[in-house]
């Protein structure tokens, strides 16, 4: 049994500079457009990492208790159906729902890699410590990156099961889904297995509450995105000055983010020489949290070569998993 130092490494996937530079760009087209937007991944943080996690401890917020209780009750499904010698982890964050997997495939005699890829340096480190520690067998390989871009760049080690897990693909916009489920795709060999878990459309006032929950912990998140501008771009925006936000877009099916200023607002971002502006009202839209039904993403994943070979839901039907391989891969 080696030590637990040597069986967790942490890598960056692009450049350094990559993820800084991508920031200035996103931040300067999005706070200088006619509707302002912002980019969900400059939530993760440190803070914005621990605060989704106590997100994901509120009664409101039944998402990861569902996707929880069907991994639990088909975790050693999932495995038989794939038997990785890698569980590919990709928006990983602090890995909780992974120990059911890893344990299945412990049970199941499959690999012994855990490949975790996040936007979040602190979730990494949290994730590889904890996991080496509860798993005396697994190595974690940490990569550090944003999953819209740099996939490519994670070595291949076996047979992958990649798992896209809580809903995260609801954050790509409709128009982003398509290129996402090509750069899965094409990470998948014929044996591979891709598990997704979506959350399906439902009554809008338990999707209100999941993201617009009574403690405020929710919209603490959202305004976090500010507070990460202003750290790393020198500015000068009031998060006082703005309102969390929530509500569903009926013709995408989306829950949708923003920040609504309840002033007019002059900020600077020195760091890049940046004026913004806001009039009282104006706000910002910080998220797309897209919810779907089974069939529309039996239809995008099949648009792309995947085939769905399992759906599990929760109890309750809130929560969908899939499980899809490539199509021109033999059923066994
Ligand atoms: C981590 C992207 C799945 O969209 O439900 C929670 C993030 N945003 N509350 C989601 C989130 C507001 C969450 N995901």
């Amino acid at each position: 049994m080696t030590k637990e130092t040597e069986r967790f490494t942490l890598t960056r996937i692009g450049h350094p500079h990559d993820l800084r530079d991508q920031m200035i760009k996103d931040v300067r087209s999005g706070l200088t457009a006619e509707a302002k937007s912002l980019p969900s991944m400059y939530f993760y943080d440190d803070h914005g990492s621990a605060l989704f996690e106590e997100i994901t401890q509120l009664p409101e917020y039944y998402l990861t208790r569902a996707e929880t209780e069907i991994l639990d009750t088909y975790a050693d499904e999932i495995i038989a159906a794939v038997h990785p010698d890698e569980l590919v982890e990709i928006g990983a964050g602090y890995a909780r729902k992974t120990c059911l997997l890893l344990t299945a495939i412990h049970e199941r005699e499959a690999g012994n890699v855990y490949v975790a890829i996040d936007v979040s340096e602190a979730a990494l480190q949290h994730a590889g410590a904890n996991l080496t520690r509860t798993y005396p067998w697994l190595h974690v390989r940490g990569y550090l990156g944003d999953f819209g871009s740099d996939l490519d760049a994670v070595p291949r080690r076996g047979r992958r099961l990649v798992a896209f897990l809580g809903s995260t693909i609801g954050n790509l916009t409709p128009r982003q889904r398509p290129g996402f489920f090509r750069a899965i795709a094409s990470m998948l060999d014929e044996e591979d297995g891709f598990l997704l878990g979506v959350d399906l459309i439902k009554e809008e006032a338990v999707l209100r509450a999941a993201y617009d929950d009574s403690a405020g912990v929710s919209a603490a998140f959202n305004k976090n995105i500010l507070t990460v501008i202003n750290r790393e771009l020198d500015g000068t925006i009031d998060i006082h000055a703005f309102d969390h936000e929530t509500r569903l877009n009926p013709e995408s099916g989306c829950m949708e983010q923003r920040l609504r200023a309840n002033r007019e607002i002059h900020a600077r971002l020195a760091a890049i020489d940046l004026d913004v502006h806001l009039d009282a009202g104006e706000s910002i839209h910080t998220e797309w949290s897209c919810k779907f039904t089974r069939e529309q993403i039996e239809t995008e994943l099949g648009a792309v070569g995947l085939r769905t070979t399992s759906w599990w839901t929760d109890s309750e039907n809130r929560f969908g998993l899939v499980l899809a391989k490539l199509s021109s891969a033999s059923s066994a």
